[in-house]
């Protein structure tokens, strides 16, 4: 008998082993009370007419534009503010790192899906992207810390001068929709690990990007209104009132810390594959920068 329980325990034992040590709740079916929207990508025909858009959603009226910001950029503020005064740092820095023309060729010269390019025109839709020469997928700031690298640079991804080069180079899609391709390759896969992370609970309140981000549109936490994942991407880097210049990234990290885990660092691949999952949720929306948020 005793044998025959040392068996078991052999024979099971390999299956425990195997176990995530995490729990994982599959995609949440996502109700945009929309109708038709039950796709996850290509949602800009639904979220840019309001008339389409229940405000219940925001909680209360006058938090519909947080919620639903989508439809009213671009330009959202057209007032003077601190993303401006980024694009025009951004601007200054890029003339500098760009004197002998090497660094713009970096930023285009590996783009994809057309003919070769020498114009910064549409390059912020087309990321994130995989790199030949970084062998990943990346995101536009990280290329553009690696560019700066081989022109004796330090313009660390997450920082306000990376940012406010970020805005420079989007500037030049303004209006443009966001596209980029996760039918395959490298980005399917990076796409599917993002998904999967976004659903991922972890930390010490045993969350999910989802929990907030799906189960809880529309409500105030923190005096902040939790947005619908649709859209966000096309309006970063972004000036935030309370943080200042925003990436994408850093608000990646500062919803980590919401979550009770460790912040990453920008340019983790975790990070790069929810940044990949949020922007092919954001395909179709108009590049809109400079833009701000409260
Ligand atoms: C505890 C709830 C909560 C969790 C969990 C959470 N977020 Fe957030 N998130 C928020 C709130 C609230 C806001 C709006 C913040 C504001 O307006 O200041 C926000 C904002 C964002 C934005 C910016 C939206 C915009 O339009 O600018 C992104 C992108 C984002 N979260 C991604 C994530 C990702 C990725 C995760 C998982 C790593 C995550 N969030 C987890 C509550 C959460």
């Amino acid at each position: 008998m005793r044998i025959l329980i040392i068996m078991l325990a052999l024979f099971l034992l390999p299956a425990w082993a195997d176990e995530p040590h995490k729990e994982y709740t599959s995609a949440e079916p996502f109700l945009p009370h929309v109708s038709g929207d039950d796709h996850l990508t290509g949602t800009y025909r639904y979220w840019k007419d309001p008339k389409n858009l229940d405000m219940r959603l925001a909680g209360s009226p006058d938090q519909s534009w947080k919620l639903n910001w989508k439809h009213l950029d671009y330009p959202f503020n057209k007032e003077m503010h601190a993303g401006h005064l980024a694009l025009d740092r951004g601007l200054t820095l890029f003339n500098k790192l760009n004197r002998s023309g090497t660094f713009k060729n970096c930023l285009v010269m590996y783009r994809f899906n057309g003919p070769y390019e020498t114009s910064l025109r549409g390059l912020r839709t087309h990321y994130p992207a995989f790199r030949t020469d970084l062998g990943r997928v990346v995101g536009l700031e990280e290329v553009i810390e690696h560019c700066a690298k081989l022109e004796g640079e330090v313009l660390q991804n997450g920082s306000y001068d990376n940012s406010a080069v970020s805005i420079y180079v989007a500037s030049h899609s303004l209006g443009m929709p966001i596209k980029i391709d996760v039918s395959s390759g490298p980005l399917r896969e990076s796409w599917r690990r993002g998904e999967r992370l976004f659903h991922q609970k972890v930390g010490r309140n045993n969350m999910s990007c989802a929990s907030c981000h799906v189960g809880r549109i529309g409500q105030s936490l923190r005096a902040t209104v939790v947005t619908s994942p649709y859209g966000d991407v096309a309006h970063y880097p972004v000036y935030r009132d309370r943080f200042g210049i925003t990436s994408l990234q850093v608000r990646f990290a500062q919803c980590s810390l919401d979550l009770g885990f460790n912040a990453l660092k920008p340019g983790s691949q975790a990070y790069n594959d929810l940044e990949v999952f949020l922007t092919a949720l954001t395909n179709g929306y108009p590049v809109s920068v400079p833009s701000e948020r409260p």
